[in-house]
Order: structure tokens, then C-alpha cells, then sequence
């Protein structure tokens, strides 16, 4: 497995589990407040980590490495910043703009996943 699919889906593990940590104390206390925290913490960790880790695993992929190690920083850093700032905002200590900080790591994750997809359009198809 290439190592940016390692470090991928290892981090998915660790935000999925953070962020189960999370559910069941939600769960425990009946305090559901920081449901959109713990629901992103998980959806951009958990699910979006291991979809990129695992496509970037295909050995049919080309792509290149520095893209996809740049993809990997700046959406972990979008998962990770979403689930540290996202409690502040609920709670109306700070104000809601400061949700760009982990929305455009976040997104320009995305774009450069989305960049290591298309240059796979200019391959004769598998199938
Ligand atoms: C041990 C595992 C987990 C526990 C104990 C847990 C617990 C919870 C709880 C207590 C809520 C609040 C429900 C409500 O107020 O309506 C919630 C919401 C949510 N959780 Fe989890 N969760 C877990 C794992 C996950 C995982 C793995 C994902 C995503 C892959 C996830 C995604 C969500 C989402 C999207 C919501 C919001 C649902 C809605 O909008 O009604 N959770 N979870
Ligand atoms: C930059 C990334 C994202 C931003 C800024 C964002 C923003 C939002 C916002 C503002 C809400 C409404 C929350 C509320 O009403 O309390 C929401 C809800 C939701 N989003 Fe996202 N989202 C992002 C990524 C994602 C991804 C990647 C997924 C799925 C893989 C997802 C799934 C959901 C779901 C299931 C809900 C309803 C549960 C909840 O209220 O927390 N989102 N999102």
C-alpha cells in the first residue's frame, strides 16, 4: 500500500474513533449539543480520510505524490480544525466566520483529490 494510503486511512482510524469517544459521551449525558462537531469530526475524518486513502491505494491510479501527500495534509487539517473549532462556534464563543479556517483546507483537499482523479481521463480506460 502506498504510504500516503497508510497515512490516509491510519488517521481516518484515529478520527473515527475520536469521534465514536465523542458519540458515546453525547450518548451517556443526554447532551446532544455538539451533535454537528462530533457528526463532521466523523464525515470529514472517518469517511472522507478513508475514501481518499483507499482510492489512492487502486493500483490502477496515477497520480502525483506531492499532490495527493498536499491532499492529505489539507484535508486532515480540514477534518481536525472543523472538530476543534466547531465546539467554540456551538457555544457561541467565537463567531462562526472563524469556520473558514477548516472549511478551505477542507476544500482545497477536495480540489486537489478531485485533480488526482482527472488526470486519470487522459489514461486508455481499464475497462
Ligand atoms: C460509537 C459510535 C457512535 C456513537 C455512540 C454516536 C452517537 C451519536 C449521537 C448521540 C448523536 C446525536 C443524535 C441526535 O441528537 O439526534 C449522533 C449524531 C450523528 N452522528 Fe454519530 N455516533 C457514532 C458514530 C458515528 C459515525 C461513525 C458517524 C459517521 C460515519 C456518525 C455520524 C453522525 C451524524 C451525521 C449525526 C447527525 C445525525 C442527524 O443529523 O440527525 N456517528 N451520533
Ligand atoms: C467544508 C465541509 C463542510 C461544511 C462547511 C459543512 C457544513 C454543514 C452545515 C452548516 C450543516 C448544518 C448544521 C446544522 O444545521 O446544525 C451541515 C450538516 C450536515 N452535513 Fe456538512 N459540511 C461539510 C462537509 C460535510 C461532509 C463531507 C459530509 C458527508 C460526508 C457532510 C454531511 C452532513 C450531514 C449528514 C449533515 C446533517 C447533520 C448535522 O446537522 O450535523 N458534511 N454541514
Amino acid at each position: 500500500m502506498p504510504r500516503v494510503s497508510l497515512a490516509f486511512l491510519t488517521t481516518a482510524a484515529l478520527t473515527a474513533l475520536a469521534g465514536m469517544a465523542w458519540g458515546s459521551q453525547m450518548g451517556a449525558s443526554g447532551d446532544h449539543s455538539m451533535m454537528p462537531a462530533h457528526a463532521h469530526l466523523n464525515l470529514l475524518g472517518w469517511v472522507t480520510l478513508s475514501i481518499m486513502g483507499g482510492v489512492y491505494a487502486l493500483p490502477g491510479l496515477r497520480c502525483n505524490v506531492m499532490v495527493a501527500w498536499a491532499n492529505y495534509v489539507l484535508s486532515t487539517a480540514g477534518a481536525v480544525l472543523m472538530a476543534l473549532l466547531l465546539p467554540a462556534v456551538l457555544t457561541e464563543k467565537i463567531s462562526g466566520h472563524i469556520m473558514m479556517v477548516a472549511e478551505i483546507p477542507a476544500i482545497l483537499g477536495m480540489l486537489l483529490f478531485l485533480v488526482s482523479l482527472l488526470g486519470n481521463w487522459r489514461r486508455p480506460a481499464a475497462a
